[in-house]
């Protein structure tokens, strides 16, 4: 707060007034008993402590109102003060000067001799009144220095605050004149905001400034316009944001916010939960099975559906998941996903369908949301869910067909809009044999099926996903490979991959770990793959053979005509092209069958 001593002009001139209107010498002292202003004999020695001789001032300062001391010496206020009985003063009228109900100074009234005392006594009460105004208006004056003070100081404050925000912001008036803008936003822009001639005119364009202006200066409420501009040697992509500025007298002025594109996407995905929107393109795979796959995708994609995935481990099921849910109809809404797998048993439950408040020992106050709620109009991803609980698979069968869930503890159901799209790694027909899963939950959520092949089965793909994490990696890890040699590109088609495409994006990046020219080479290779080549060649060998003689087989049956081989197809359950691709393959021959 602002002290007396910071005012001591005012507090001189009051003093000033006061002695030349009551003609009787005046003293103000702060709450510190410096001296702050005074007249006559006092002048010289403003600015000095008083307080060996301040007693009464003190007491006035701690009771909050004035003394009137018309016997000096004998006052009961007098009989502890150091100077009692040299004191030349003959009355004296101590007045506080209060701001917000604290003493923070006082005015001295003293007369030191009998003809002045004699008048003031005579006056006592308008001396009083008079002295109570000036008071109120050192009082006054010291609000509003603090008001003022108050003012520079949240200004400063405003300022830097607006500075925090990563968010770039201007504020123009009516006509598009700059008037603030932030660090953010000239750091954005640079001079085309700071210079004094800066307006969303020079910023914009005419056409979009007029617009701003008009939508926002009419006190609309929010206007959200993409804008391209150069900025120095830069082409900036902003998002911008203006609203109007309204005071007492309506709209003052106008706000706008800019947002750099690329920062917004960032946000938007990590808050989703989606670090970056999958679709059918990031299915990487030159194979058959893989175009259809991805054809399939864009065919069911905007179906309520519930698909069930399968495929081995480290396939790309989760990521087909994605790209289903990036196709359909639902991509504007949340995905969310759920390992039934990796969450115990009993957590489960109030992680799908949340639970209500105190439904159980520990459960949050105010209850929680399950997955359920928070995939509406969405898409709910249950991964593994061959590893469900028996008695979920219950409530989850339940779920699907009512289309409403039902908290924990909670007593109304509530309804739900969500797309389900179940994954599992396991054999589900053993399990249904094996009374480990339930039949009707199998047919309820089989209605899409979607197999994912294993790698082995389509070993074209190595390719393109290999040359694919090259790239993520040379620009994670800051490398420059360019390719790899034969022997490592023979190597990876000779593995089985167990973990599919999983495992391949581990081994490169293992592999460019190692590498320190711009060619991957076989001693890149993680020793499991390097190693595993007699053992896996054996067994692809075999099964190759397997196949072999298996279509060989039915070519027999059907005969080698092109209606014949339409029915080998068929049988096998293989596209015609495929057969001829294979019979090709395994250098099968008409003449051989
Ligand atoms: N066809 C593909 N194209 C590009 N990346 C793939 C492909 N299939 C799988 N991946 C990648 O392999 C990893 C494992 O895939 P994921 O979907 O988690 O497999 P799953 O859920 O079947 O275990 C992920 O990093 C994924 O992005
Ligand atoms: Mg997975």
């Amino acid at each position: 707060m602002v002290d007396l001593m910071s005012i001591q002009k005012n507090a001189q001139q009051i003093a000033e007034a006061i002695a030349s209107v009551l003609g009787i010498d005046v003293e103000i002292a702060d709450n510190n008993l410096i001296r702050v202003a005074g007249t006559g004999i006092y002048r010289d020695y403003v600015g000095q402590s008083m307080a060996s001789q301040g007693y009464i001032y003190r007491e006035v300062m701690r009771l909050g109102y004035e003394i009137v001391i018309d016997n000096p010496g004998k006052h009961e206020l007098c009989q502890p003060c150091e100077q009692k009985g040299h004191c030349s003063e003959k009355y004296e009228i101590v007045y506080p000067i209060n701001v917000d109900g604290v003493s923070i100074g006082v005015i001295g009234l003293l007369c030191f001799d009998d003809e002045k005392a004699r008048r003031v006594k005579q006056n006592q009460d308008s001396y009083l009144t008079f002295l109570g105004k000036m008071a109120e208006t050192l009082a006054l004056k010291i609000k509003e220095e603090n008001y003022l003070k108050g003012l520079v100081y949240s200004n400063r404050y405003f300022k830097s605050v607006i500075d925090c925000l990563e968010e770039g912001l201007i504020t123009t008036a009516l006509d598009g004149k700059i008037v603030h803008y932030n660090k953010t936003a000239q750091n954005l822009l640079g001079k085309k905001v700071s210079s004094s001639d800066a307006s969303l005119e020079l910023l914009f364009g005419s056409k979009r400034a007029e617009e701003i202006i008009d939508v926002a200066g009419k006190g609309q409420k929010v206007l959200e316009k993409e804008i391209r501009l150069d900025a120095g040697s830069e082409k900036l992509q902003l998002m911008i944001h203006a609203r109007p500025i309204t005071a007492e007298r309506g709209v003052q002025g106008i706000a706008i916010a800019l947002n750099h594109f690329t920062k917004i996407k960032r946000l938007v995905n990590r808050y989703s939960g989606n670090e970056i929107s999958y679709t059918v393109d990031d299915i990487l795979g030159s194979s058959e099975a893989v175009r259809r796959l991805r054809e399939k995708i864009k065919s069911i994609a905007s179906s309520n559906s519930t698909v069930l995935i399968r495929g081995e481990s480290g396939t790309g099921k989760e990521l087909v998941a994605r790209a289903i849910h990036n196709c359909g109809s639902r991509r504007q809404g949340p995905f969310v996903a759920i390992n039934c797998s990796a969450i115990p048993e009993s957590l489960l439950e109030s992680e799908l369908f949340g639970y209500e408040d105190g439904a159980f020992t520990g459960a949050r106050k105010g209850g929680k949301m399950g997955k359920f709620e928070l995939a509406d109009k969405g898409t709910l991803f249950l991964d593994e869910i061959g590893d469900m609980a028996q008695y979920l698979q219950v409530k989850l069968l339940r779920v699907l067909q009512e289309r409403q869930i039902e908290r924990i503890g909670g007593l109304s159901p509530i309804p739900v809009d969500v797309r389900v799209i179940a994954a599992t790694n396991r054999d589900l027909e053993k399990m249904i044999a094996q009374g480990e899963f339930r039949e009707d939950l199998y047919y309820r959520i089989n209605v899409i099926p979607i197999d994912v092949a294993p790698l082995r089965e389509r070993k074209e793909d190595i390719e393109v996903l290999c040359r694919h994490f090259i790239e993520v990696y040379n620009q994670q890890l800051n490398k420059e490979v360019r390719g790899m040699t034969e022997d490592f590109r023979r190597k990876l088609w000779e593995y089985s991959w167990p973990g599919n495409v999983r495992e391949l994006q581990n081994a490169i990046e293992y592999a460019m770990n190692l590498a320190d020219g711009d060619v991957l080479s076989v001693e890149h290779l993680p020793v499991a793959i390097r190693e595993a080549q007699e053992q896996d060649e054996e067994e692809t060998f075999k099964l190759d053979m397997l196949e072999r003689r298996t279509i060989v087989r039915c070519l027999k049956r059907y005969g080698t005509t092109v209606e014949g081989k339409k029915k080998a197809a068929k049988a096998l359950g293989i596209g015609i092209a495929t057969l001829y691709r294979k019979m090709a393959r395994y250098g099968i021959k008409d003449v051989d069958v």
